[in-house]
């Protein structure tokens, strides 16, 4: 049963595209199976940084099959930007190491222009979305009026026929609102290039998985954004419109649920954000600036795909629990352990207290959970950098509570963390 489910734990950017990249060392396959550029993967090797928003992180093996499944949601010209770019590097880019799924929507020129007339006009309470035209595109999707990836495998005038009448029916809306309208066929025609460099990699992306599975291969989903951005579970309508959890794994890319042997939770040691919505354990001032960093490292927090500073505060284990719950964790994993280091003192979220009464799980309404006062357990923090370690034991006493107090709280095994950005700065408890 050889499919390992990589799921973010919190609001997405918990350093999945390094565990990702560990965990690809020894798989077939890696697949995306939700969202689309509005992610952004990072993954630090020999001193080198790939930024990857569309293509899975497996690319950067030269063994695995890398896979965008039909639940994502693509912008053709991003991606032949991207596969260019990876080329150029280095990175062996052909239609036997990435398959792209014939089932995946596209985004349009008319999506992304939607998306930023729709956050306009919400003013002070947008999403604060990445503008990548991920909403209208899904919107479209679920709409039964979207253009699909395996359209690009369409004669050219028929493609281009259902480019332009989206774009056209966009432009109504954007003229309603008085925003500038988009010219059908220049953008259309901007995506014809695109579309003939990707046609070779398009599939059956379900049938090839399946088809690996069935001969024993071994299959990593890579989950983009995070449990609590989920369009169901999440803190609605602060999420984005995919379902990056473990149920979105297997209907984002068509395999069935027997073929699951691991359910991964990656959660970074402390909380972070980006665009609007609640966050019971944000923090202002002097920690939360040291957690943020100064930005002068690719590891600081600030988007990798927009470069907003993000929110930082504690971690939350009310979050945690119930992202438990959601995916169904048989294992976490806790990124950026390294960056504690040097607190005097660390706090976990154990509870909320709301209107006098104590919450374990998240209450059922944004307005309750916007007034949820965090209820914190206060542990030792320890002085000692420990990014050199690499055996659980070699770890200062307090970080090894730290870990062990988080899984407890979960309910969940803690079993890996990393202690910075490079490949090998993991540690894992059972090499101890
Ligand atoms: P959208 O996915 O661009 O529609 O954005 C919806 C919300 O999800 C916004 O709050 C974004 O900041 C957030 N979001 C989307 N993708 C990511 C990600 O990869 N990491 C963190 N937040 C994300």
């Amino acid at each position: 049963m050889p499919i390992t489910i990589l799921i973010g734990a919190q609001w997405g950017d918990e350093g999945k595209g390094r565990v990702v990249d560990w965990l690809a060392g020894s798989a077939d396959i890696v697949a995306r199976y939700a969202g689309g550029d509005n992610a952004g993967h990072t993954v630090a090797l020999n001193g080198k940084v790939y930024k990857l928003h569309l293509v899975p992180s497996g690319i950067l093996h030269s063994r695995v099959v890398s896979i965008m499944g039909n639940g994502m949601v693509i912008n053709p010209v991003n991606l032949a930007r991207e596969m260019q770019s990876l080329r150029a590097i280095g990175v062996d880019i052909t239609p036997e190491r990435l398959v792209i799924s014939s089932r995946a929507h596209i985004i349009t020129p008319a999506h992304i222009a939607l998306d930023s007339a729709k956050e306009a006009a919400l003013g002070d309470d947008k999403i604060g979305t990445t503008l990548r035209g991920i909403g209208p595109a899904y919107l479209d999707k679920t709409g039964r009026a979207g253009i699909r990836t395996g359209d690009m495998l369409l004669d050219v005038e028929e493609f281009t026929e259902r480019l332009v009448s989206a774009i056209e029916s966009t432009n109504q809306v954007l003229s309603q609102q008085g925003r500038e309208t988009l010219d059908p066929q220049a953008a259309a025609q901007s995506y014809l290039d695109a579309a003939a460099a990707l046609r070779p990699y398009i599939k059956d992306t379900s049938v090839y998985l399946h088809q690996a599975l069935r001969a024993g291969k071994s299959v990593v989903c890579e989950g983009a954004q995070g449990t609590l951005l989920d369009i169901d579970h999440g803190s609605y309508p602060f999420v984005t419109s995919s379902s990056p959890t473990a149920g979105g794994a297997l209907t984002g890319l068509g395999v069935g649920p027997l073929f699951v042997e691991k359910v991964l939770g990656v959660a970074k040691a402390f909380s972070t954000r980006v665009g609007g919505g609640p966050m019971p354990t944000e923090l202002e001032g002097e920690i939360a600036q040291r957690l943020r960093g100064s930005g002068a490292n690719f590891w600081d927090e600030f988007g990798t795909t927009t470069g907003r500073p993000r929110r930082c505060g504690w971690l939350d284990v009310v979050m945690l629990r119930y992202a438990v719950s959601v995916n169904g964790f048989s294992e976490m994993m806790l990124t950026k352990l390294d960056i504690l280091s040097g607190l005097d003192e660390l706090k976990l979220a154990v509870a909320y207290e709301i209107d006098g009464q104590q919450y374990e799980y998240p209450p059922v309404t944004n307005e309750l959970l916007q007034r949820a006062k965090p209820v914190y357990e206060t542990l030792p923090g320890w002085r000692d950098d420990i990014s050199g370690c690499r055996e659980f034991a070699q770890l200062p006493l307090a970080a090894r509570r730290y870990v062990d107090r988080v899984a407890a709280l979960c309910d969940v095994p803690i079993n890996s963390v990393s202690v910075g950005p490079e490949r090998d700065q993991l540690v894992e408890k059972s090499a101890s």
